[in-house]
């Protein structure tokens, strides 16, 4: 096996947060981690974001909550956790511990709830980063900070100077235009940005003419939409001066190259996680010799380097 630390350079800056290498695991596909112990080598992982935490348990949707579709998974889950405190106890921890950086993704009923999330994870010490999860397409109040461009920035400012741990914020792709949010989160003082959560949509059946999920409609993730999360990336990376997660569809090493290229400093696998649990580790092995086919053993030269046409 290619340990990447051995062969090059694979050190990532994002904003305030310094990550080993770029390979990243995305909330609500990789359990809290430790479901994952027996399988992967966590502290290989450039990050871990564990299921998206809430100040108050969530039940979630009801079922049916996940549909495979054609090349992708539907999701409808809306934000099942047992909440804040929960979470501290129960399973920070255990992430902690972990060589990794963990990433806590949080979600806030408001603005007020966002910071006070923010709080009590920076006093519970050894959490890297947050990241900001206003782009939930299953809950009621989920994207309204993510699509609009005042609210976003209000909501990052409140948290970047009410804390002091770094800020990720992960974005919707289910807007008009992915620049100016990604603009709005800069503004606000957001350390990166992360792109994207799921694209908003349904599976029917016709015969009982009724949608099959519960919630009726949901996030689509998966190789389905790699494209559209890639052309978020790629505009904002042309527009804005700001870190990017990329994150949608990235299956193998070529789709996080094309990641890369195109202007993420990082990405993180959703939904491959669970139809490859060692995916990580595969990319991983694989990415110092991708690299060195671009003529460089140092990562921080990749990210951006798309010659547009
Ligand atoms: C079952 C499921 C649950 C998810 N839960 C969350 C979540 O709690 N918070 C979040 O920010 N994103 C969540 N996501 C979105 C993923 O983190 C990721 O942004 C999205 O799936 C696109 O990446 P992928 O195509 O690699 O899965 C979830 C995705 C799936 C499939």
């Amino acid at each position: 096996m290619i340990r990447d630390a051995d062969t090059a350079d694979m050190q990532v800056c994002l904003g305030r947060l310094t990550l080993p290498n770029p390979i990243m695991v995305a909330s609500g596909t990789f359990g809290y981690a430790r479901e994952m112990e027996q399988i992967v080598d966590l502290s290989r992982l450039g990050g871990i974001v564990p299921k998206t935490i809430t100040s108050q348990m969530r039940k979630g949707n009801i079922p049916w909550r996940t549909i495979e579709t054609s090349s992708g998974l539907l999701n409808s889950i809306g934000l099942d956790n047992d909440g804040l405190d929960a979470f501290i106890e129960n399973h920070l921890p255990y992430l902690v511990s972990l060589d990794a950086p963990v990433i806590v993704s949080i979600a806030g009923e408001n603005q007020a709830d966002y910071v006070g999330i923010a709080n009590r994870l920076d006093a519970c010490g050894g959490v890297a980063a947050l990241e900001l999860n206003i782009s939930c397409p299953n809950v009621a109040h989920g994207v309204d900070f993510g699509s609009n461009p005042e609210l976003c920035e209000q909501v990052v400012r409140d948290v970047r100077e009410n804390c002091t741990l770094p800020v990720i914020t992960k974005l919707t792709p289910n807007v008009t235009n992915i620049v100016e949010l990604a603009a709005a989160a800069a503004a606000g003082g957001t350390d990166a940005v992360c792109l994207t959560n799921t694209l908003l949509g349904m599976a029917v059946d016709w015969r009982k003419q009724r949608p099959l999920l519960g919630n009726n409609v949901g996030g689509l993730s998966g190789p389905a939409i790699k494209p559209v999360s890639l052309r978020c990336v790629y505009q904002v990376a042309q527009a804005v001066d700001i870190p990017i997660v990329g994150v949608g569809g990235i299956a193998n090493i070529d789709d996080c190259m094309e990641f890369f290229v195109a202007g993420a400093s990082a990405i993180q696998i959703g939904t491959a996680n669970y139809y490859d649990p060692t995916i990580t580790m595969k990319i991983l092995d694989e990415l110092p010799a991708a690299i060195a086919e671009l003529g460089t053993n140092k990562f921080a030269n990749i990210p951006g380097t798309i010659k547009p046409n």
